[in-house]
């Protein structure tokens, strides 16, 4: 009942809406949260008593879980049961690049929100409200509306009592600080045209975010405005990539340029660090969408204008390799090269696009022995982002368990991930164990090369090697 919404379910418990659901459940001890996936494992481990397996890592999500579950807060794999006794369903589907037919390579794959917008049709009972959380191309919400009631009419043409709305709710966490951004979002985005509904969302917001912080919107900027959220900041970060490769041949230091920019109110310091390109499930997706879209109406000035920034974010990836490459000698046959980090930024266990994967492969490709380490990141999922290497090539693949193990014997130590713990490395430890010459390729910053000058390792930062 629009009323009073008591049971809500979240269809998709990955990275989304795991951690947004605790939040709510957190926040709001009087509703009944569950989150369900079709994936039997995920379910499990968000079950397990052992919280050091929960499927996402993020900083304060244990604690959350740790209150929360089996109070108000449940997993569950019982997608149509769920569905049937909530009042508010969450989408929070992936939404992945296509990878065939009519936009392949650039328009978002919407089978999964089709596939649970029909579950949602079929099970769904008396007033329910359909809220997309998933990153959707414009005007996805008509096409959810359409599949609602066309469907509900088909399959269920006794149920007359059943009526859908349909709002637009994108999020906007950042994994690595999602429950911070959840527990004080810069602003919650609700579109939709029916007030009933859009008061309902507003009220479950209401209990900790300010109302000057919770815009409405129609239905379509809502969408939009996701896209161009996550497509301007990724440009930020091309932009000032494109400026660590001018630094290193003007012999200006990429981090005084962009504190100088960024101290300026109308740019602002945010998003100028450098580093070896963006990463994440959303950025090149989101931005590849935009292109699509300007495609599609015509606008193909707009679509190179936002395929430039992919480009440089590519491009930003091959030079690395090609910089160690040659500070190698040219050659790294029978060389070993210790990777720190591997998720796409600090603080995630996601690895979804993460540059690593890019670097390491064209290091492989030049027949390095590359040893992995990761404080996050599973071996298991470091091997699956490497489907089709050849097997040759993955016995030149391993991970290890600590900065010290990686460093063993090996000729360069590549940082790409810009964990904590990685500022607190014994260099003269590392300076021990490898063999010379030894190269540190710091590809994020975050070294204080004083520390470096008292041991005889070379070092390369980006942007910063006049
Ligand atoms: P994810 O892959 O981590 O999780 C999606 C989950 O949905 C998976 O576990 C999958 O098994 C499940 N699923 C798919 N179809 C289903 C169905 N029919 N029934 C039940 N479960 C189903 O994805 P994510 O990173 O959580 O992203 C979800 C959406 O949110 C995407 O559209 C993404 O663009 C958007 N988004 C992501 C982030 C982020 O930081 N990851 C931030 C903001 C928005
Ligand atoms: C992004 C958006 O920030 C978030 O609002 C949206 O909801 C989902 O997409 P996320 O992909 O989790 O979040 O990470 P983000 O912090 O945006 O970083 C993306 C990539 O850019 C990372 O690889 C990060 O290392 C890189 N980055 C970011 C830089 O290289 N330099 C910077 O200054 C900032």
């Amino acid at each position: 009942m629009l009323n009073e919404i008591k049971n809500i379910c979240c269809i998709g418990a990955g990275y989304v809406g795991g951690p947004s659901m605790a939040v709510i459940a957190d926040k709001c001890p009087y509703l009944k949260v569950t989150v369900v996936d079709l994936d039997q494992t995920k379910i499990n481990n968000w079950n397990d008593s052992n919280l050091e397996k929960l499927p996402v890592y993020e900083p304060g999500l244990k604690e959350i879980i740790k209150r929360r579950r089996g109070e108000n807060l449940f997993f569950s794999t019982d997608i149509n049961n769920v569905i049937s006794s909530s009042d508010m369903i969450f989408l929070s589907v992936n939404t992945p690049t296509k990878t065939t037919g009519l936009g392949a390579g650039e328009a978002s794959d919407l089978k999964y929100i089709e596939s649970s917008a029909r579950q949602v049709a079929k099970h769904a009972r008396g007033e329910t409200i359909v809220v997309e959380k998933s990153t959707i191309p414009v005007k996805t919400a008509e096409t959810i509306q359409n599949i609602l009631v066309t469907s509900k009419n088909k399959l269920d043409s006794n149920d007359n009592n059943k009526i859908f709305y349909v709002l637009s709710n994108p999020e906007f966490l950042a994994e690595g600080t999602a429950i911070s951004d959840l527990y004080n979002p810069s602003r919650v985005l609700i579109g939709g045209d029916n007030e009933k509904a859009i008061n309902c969302l507003h009220k479950i917001y209401s209990n900790w975010v300010p109302p000057e912080k919770i815009i409405t919107t129609n239905i379509w900027s809502s969408e939009l405005s996701k896209l161009t959220a996550n497509a301007f900041l990724a440009q930020r970060v091309s932009s000032i990539n494109s400026i660590s490769a001018l630094c290193e041949v003007t012999g200006a230091n990429i981090s005084e340029v962009s504190k100088a920019v960024g101290m300026d109110n109308r740019i602002g310091k945010e998003f100028l660090k450098p580093g070896p390109g963006f990463g994440g499930s959303c950025f090149k997706k989101d931005i590849l969408n935009l292109i699509y879209i300007s495609k599609f109406y015509g606008l193909s000035e707009v679509a190179s204008y936002w395929k430039s920034v992919l480009e440089l974010n590519s491009w930003q990836q091959e030079r690395i390799a090609k910089i160690i490459v040659t500070k190698l000698f040219g050659n790294l046959s029978n060389k070993k090269i210790g990777i720190l980090g591997f998720s796409f930024k600090a603080n995630t266990n996601d690895t979804r696009e993460s540059p690593a994967i890019s670097i390491c492969k064209d290091l492989l490709e030049e027949g390095a022995n590359i040893l992995i380490f990761d404080p996050k990141v599973s071996e298991e999922k470091i091997y699956n982002e490497f489907p089709n290497l050849a097997s040759n090539k993955k016995l030149n693949l391993n991970s290890s368990k600590s900065v010290y193990e990686s460093a063993n014997g090996s000729d360069a130590i590549v940082i790409l991930t810009d964990w904590e713990e990685f500022k607190d490395i014994d260099w003269s430890k590392v300076d021990n164990l490898m063999r010379s010459p030894s190269w540190i390729f710091d590809c994020r910053n975050i070294i204080n090369n004083r520390e470096i000058e008292k041991t005889n390792l070379n070092l390369w930062q980006l942007g910063n090697n006049s």
